[in-house]
């Protein structure tokens, strides 16, 4: 097969499809790879070491998606790449079609062949092509915490360890899951006083196996979550119940409980967030302050570590890549049916059940056309 990544051209978005390592892979599989000239500048790879990995390398993004029988990206395409969709493309990336319904249309009206990263559910349910991300937004949500806990950033001005003698800073973490234990663990070996809370008492369970006494946990209440508060250095708000708006677990009226200058990470801003006085921010302005409290809401919170993103996600992406190239993605579902959970349209038919619920579309069981 024919495999192409192109440069990424969302604002911002420095991550890349395809490692030069994983070029080698690919044609050490036999296959063609076919690469934008500086397509992974922005994560650190250059052009050169791409061509010294096997990859042909093409100037325009055209000749890539013309060329191509499968194109490997990290981001949905934007309006001017909707002219490079054809029946018998497959395109493999992040695709969130249910936030997005001009691209839907222009994906069920050319034919595309689409597999989201999203919506690949494993046998264990988990979301291998998500958990990446999430392992990055919860380990940086600590770093970040402790940079805009600093006075000149706007905190409090508290040291997430303190040193001998003076109080530990205390970071109180809404969710246990793949952002949370994270967050958790980073925030653990920073010396700082860690509370983690969840509803999910298994999850707790496992944290308390793993950190032992250097955690607290506790099952996530109003009252706890409104306790924990009134005495938190740094908030994670990293709660997440799939496929809906996160829970506002901290409400307006508990600004008012926490110390000035305490900081809120909400990383389920993605949802909506946590927090019912969050909104979105970007990397170039994170924060923004209500009642005292510093609010720092990135939406793509690993856009900050593009290198360490990219690797991560092309370590995830690479061995469901390899299967749809080996043997087309067909019989590569057929072999492996996790697969089909992945494909959100098909030859102009929507086969992802929750976009075409959100848009009260028909939907095909992807397994019925193949
Ligand atoms: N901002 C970013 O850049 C970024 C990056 C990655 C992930 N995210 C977002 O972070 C959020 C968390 O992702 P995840 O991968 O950790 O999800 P996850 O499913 O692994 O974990 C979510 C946890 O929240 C818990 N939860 C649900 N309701 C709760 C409640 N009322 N109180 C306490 N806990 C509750 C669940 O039991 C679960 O353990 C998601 O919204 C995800 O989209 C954001």
């Amino acid at each position: 097969m024919k495999v192409g990544c192109v440069k990424e051209i969302k604002n911002n978005e420095f991550r890349v499809g395809m490692t030069p390592s994983n070029v080698k892979s690919y044609v050490n599989a036999g296959h063609e790879v076919l690469i934008e000239k500086d397509a992974g500048v922005g994560s650190g790879f250059s052009t050169e070491e791409y061509e010294k990995a096997g990859a042909k390398i093409l100037d325009t993004a055209k000749e890539v998606w013309d060329g191509c029988d499968m194109m490997i990206k990290v981001k949905e395409p934007l309006p001017e790449e909707y002219a490079y969709f054809r029946k018998d493309l497959i395109l493999f990336t992040y695709l969130h079609l249910a936030a997005d319904r001009p691209l839907t249309d222009a994906m069920l009206s050319s034919g595309i062949k689409s597999v989201a990263y999203e919506t690949l559910i494993e046998r264990n349910r988990s979301i291998p092509l998500l958990a990446p991300m999430s392992q990055i937004a919860g380990r940086l949500s600590i770093q970040e915490g402790a940079k805009y806990l600093e006075k000149p950033f706007g905190g409090s001005g508290v040291l997430l360890s303190g040193v001998p003698g003076t109080p530990k800073a205390k970071v109180v973490i809404l969710g246990a899951g793949t952002v949370g234990t994270n967050a958790c663990k980073i925030a653990v070996g920073m010396g700082a006083d860690v509370t983690i809370m969840d509803i999910n008492l298994e999850r707790l369970a496992y944290l308390d196996d793993v950190f032992g006494a250097r955690i607290q946990t506790l099952y996530s209440t109003d009252a706890n979550i409104e306790e924990a508060l009134s005495t938190a250095d740094l908030v994670i708000g990293s709660v997440l119940i799939p496929g809906k708006a996160a829970p506002k677990l901290i409400k307006r009226e508990y600004l008012k409980l926490m110390k000035p200058g305490s900081l809120i990470v909400d990383v389920a801003v993605d949802q909506g967030g946590c927090c019912e006085t969050t909104k979105v921010t970007y990397h170039d302005n994170p924060t923004f302050e209500v009642d005292g409290v510093v609010h720092y809401c990135v939406g793509n919170m690993p856009g900050a570590v593009p290198r360490t993103s990219t690797i991560a996600l092309t370590n995830a992406t690479l061995k469901y890549g390899l299967m749809i190239a080996s043997k087309g993605l067909e019989e590569a579902c057929r072999g492996y049916d996790v697969l089909y959970s992945g494909v959100n349209t098909y030859e102009g038919a929507l086969t992802c059940e929750n976009v075409a619920l959100s848009y009260n579309m028909d939907y095909t069981d992807p397994k019925s056309l193949f």
